[in-house]
């Protein structure tokens, strides 16, 4: 896969509540889907506390704080990865704190994107909450993917940072990913139940795209700074990581911004309710 002609799809990865595996998530999917031969930018929009260099175990010069100060062109400011991903990491610079000004951040995504005309797939891994800039860059994207683990504080956060999303307007797509469930019937429980409680209360049932679940060769990964495809490929997490990457290649394929249309694909069987 390679992209001569479209633009990059752009997948925002963000989460209500912190430490539920946004940047692990991010950092894997981005790997996957390298792996399976697209062209994929990395973007550690956790800025100034950004953790993507540590993940992958580089060394960065640049990032996005000399990219958002002009001081480099994106090609300088990534560092690409062993799996083939471009890392635009998270590298503190003055410029970034007008990155709570949500037209800055209109613009900077604006300008990434139009500097990664060569990517196949702009991933962005978010910062915790409902940050206005976190919601901008969800409605700029083709995908937001609002991750959630089985805890009521996480379902909660989740919860209310899908209606800030939708109190922004209605045209963003966004669909759930479980991470952490524990066996496919609590990943069927929590998407059944937030679907009920987004349809009722929002009119606007959120589609569970993936589950991935509770998995010890997570954190072996962090600790040996890998992807999970080389630590322990044949792992729970990394299948359900993989299938997730295919589906959403899949749907690019074919043209969709979402991957809601392919209904016939295993990851995504367990959770669609
Ligand atoms: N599927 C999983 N199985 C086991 N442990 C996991 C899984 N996903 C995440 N973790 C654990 O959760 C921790 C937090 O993950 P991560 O840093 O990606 O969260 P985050 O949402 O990016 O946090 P923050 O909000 O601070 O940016 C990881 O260090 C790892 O130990
Ligand atoms: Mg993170």
């Amino acid at each position: 896969m390679s992209n001569s002609a479209r633009s990059p799809r752009t997948i925002s990865i963000l989460s209500g509540k912190g430490g539920v595996g946004k940047s692990v998530v991010a950092f894997n999917l981005a790997d996957a889907m390298a792996r399976q031969g697209a062209k994929v930018l990395l973007v550690d929009a956790d800025f100034g506390c950004g953790n993507q260099h540590l993940l992958a175990n580089v060394a960065v010069e640049f990032g996005i704080g000399e990219y958002a100060s002009r001081q480099v062109p994106l090609r300088e400011a990534v560092t690409t990865l062993a799996g083939g991903v471009d890392l635009l990491a998270s590298t503190w610079n003055e410029t970034l704190g007008e990155a709570r000004d949500v037209t800055f951040t209109a613009k900077l995504l604006q300008r990434i994107h139009s500097d990664a005309r060569n990517y196949d797939f702009i991933l962005i891994d978010h910062a915790s909450g409902r940050s206005n800039q976190a919601a901008m860059m969800a409605h700029a994207s083709d995908i937001a993917l609002l991750l959630v683990i089985p805890e009521l504080t996480s379902l909660s956060d989740g919860y209310g940072l899908y209606k800030h999303l939708l109190s922004l307007g209605d045209s963003v797509d966004c669909g759930l990913v479980i991470n952490r469930a524990q066996n496919s019937d609590e990943a069927t429980f929590i998407a059944e139940q937030f679907q009920l409680l987004t349809e009722r209360f929002m009119g606007r049932p959120i589609a569970a795209l993936a589950a991935i679940p509770e998995d010890e060769s997570v954190r072996r990964s962090i600790g040996a700074q890998s992807p999970l495809a080389q630590i322990d490929s044949q792992s729970a997490a990394c299948q359900a990581i993989t299938q997730f990457a295919t589906v959403l290649l899949q749907a690019s394929e074919f043209g969709n911004s979402s991957p809601n249309t392919i209904k016939n694909d295993t990851a995504t069987a367990d959770t669609r309710g």
